[in-house]
């Protein structure tokens, strides 16, 4: 196959891999101005030689659509292995990520998700009470506790308080790992030196901890009565069928440090947004404070929604060809990387009018096209995740917008972006102040 790709910037390697890093948005801005929906970025290592953007819906429609064997997305993430380990979800392709997806996803549908919400409003009022009213709220850092909470009782089904205590300050070191504890993974002399060794003794005592949580509750009877994903995860699989055989340790350990990573501060970011769009915009937010003391959660899920749409989390999903292909009319030969981008998918002024306005009532008149709206990527990889963060998050927005009003501070007005990680975060924390709703109903 002779390949061109399709143009893209004529900035030096090493340039635009400094762009993609720090101003990911900028850099995909300029070149969709410049080289219209398809073009490729030329970026060095550990991102992909030339990485083919995606932006129009029919062209992701066809990528999401695509044979997951032709489309590897785990091999992308192996970057990853170290901490998620071999059998997490995000780090697997084609039959082990099938068999994987099909005994999670049980823990993710509806019936399951109406489980978690009662404990979900717990641990949301129990950090919203520590609000103090007339201070500023830093909400990245609140929604990150308070997220961390949700992955740790909720997902882990953690009931110990003390064991909780002693897990936080390591999950959070796990989360918050450093690009260059990352790059030195591909130096195995480094294992046992200075941070690299630190960081491996803090897994072993995560692992710790979470092996003696699977034990204990694999003895306890009655799993089915309980109400949270480890549980699920461990009733999953018939055992009939050897390839839905139930999860063992180490592949319940790998997916349950992969839905800490994928779901905490992901959903964090989501909610800090949302908490600055509210307090940026009053009339909005006395509707949705409306909403909440009504129970009308259709609302609040669409505050939500678009307020991921205009600050995208993810800046986009990636897949790697394992054959030559056509997509979108481009001949890309085996081993190119593509992918979907979600931060230029939601600003297409075709898809979304007035793409830099804040106008939740785009998710309730059913104004959204299919496969323009991706927080949450899509196909056989969609985020697993996509329904509990929006109930997370409902839950959230309730709890505090039945109780609070929220104001920008004195003289803010904007919010810039930040990369933490893989992970868009408000840049300083999306700061909010916040009074006591004088309309609270007791
Ligand atoms: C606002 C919150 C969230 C955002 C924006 C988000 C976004 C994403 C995106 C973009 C992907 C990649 C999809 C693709 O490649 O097509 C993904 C995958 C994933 N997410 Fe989420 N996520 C969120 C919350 C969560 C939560 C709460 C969980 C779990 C409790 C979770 C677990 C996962 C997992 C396990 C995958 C890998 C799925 C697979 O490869 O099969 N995410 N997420």
């Amino acid at each position: 196959m002779t390949t061109t790709f399709p143009p893209g910037p004529a900035i030096p390697r090493i340039v635009q891999t400094a762009i993609y890093l720090k101003s990911r948005a900028a850099l995909l801005k300029l070149a969709a101005r410049r080289h219209g929906d398809t073009f490729t970025l030329h970026l060095a290592a550990p991102y992909a030689e030339n990485l083919v953007v995606f932006t129009r819906p029919e062209h992701i429609r066809e990528i999401f659509a695509g044979d997951p064997a032709d489309l590897h997305a785990g091999e992308g993430n192996r970057v990853l292995a170290q901490i998620l380990g071999e059998h997490s979800l995000l780090i697997t392709d084609e039959d082990e990520h099938a068999r994987a997806r099909r005994l999670l996803m049980p823990a993710f549908v509806g019936s399951s998700l109406r489980g978690y919400r009662a404990l979900v409003d717990d641990i949301a009022k129990t950090h919203v009470d520590r609000w103090v009213p007339g201070t500023t709220v830093h909400t990245l850092d609140r929604m990150n506790e308070l997220t961390l909470d949700v992955i740790m009782q909720v997902v882990f089904g953690m009931a110990d308080a003390d064991r909780r205590a002693a897990l936080v300050p390591r999950l959070r070191e796990v989360v918050n790992v450093s690009p260059i504890i990352m790059f030195g993974w591909k130096y195995p002399f480094l294992a046992n030196r200075g941070m690299w060794k630190r960081f491996r003794a803090t897994q072993s005592a995560i692992d710790e901890l979470l092996y003696r949580e699977i034990a204990e509750r694999r003895a306890q009877p009655g799993l089915d009565a309980r109400d949270d994903v480890l549980s699920r995860l461990l009733a999953a699989g018939s055992g009939e069928n050897p390839a839905d055989a139930p999860l063992s340790d180490v592949e319940l350990r790998d997916q349950l440090i992969t839905l800490l990573l994928a779901g905490h501060e992901t959903t964090a970011s989501a909610l800090s947004w949302t908490c600055h769009e509210l307090a940026a915009n009053p009339e909005i937010q006395a509707e949705a404070r409306r909403a909440a003391h009504d129970g009308d959660e259709k609302y609040l899920e669409a505050i939500l929604k678009e307020a991921m749409r205009l600050h995208t989390v993810i800046a986009g999903t990636g897949r790697k060809l394992t054959r030559d292909l056509t997509i979108g009319g481009y001949d890309l030969p085996a081993g190119t990387v593509i992918a979907t981008s979600i931060i230029l998918a939601h600003q297409r002024p075709e898809a979304f009018p007035d793409a830099y306005t804040f106008r939740p009532d785009r998710f309730l008149d059913g104004s959204v096209e299919p496969n323009t709206w991706l927080p949450f990527g899509g196909g056989v990889r969609r985020c697993i995740g996509a329904g509990f963060s929006l109930m997370e998050g409902t839950a959230v927005l309730r709890e505090i917008l039945t109780r609070y009003r929220l104001a920008l501070p004195e003289g803010k007005t904007g919010e810039a972006t930040r990369i933490r990680n893989i992970t868009h975060v408000p840049a300083h924390g999306a700061p909010v102040v916040v009074t006591a709703d004088a309309t609270v109903r007791v």
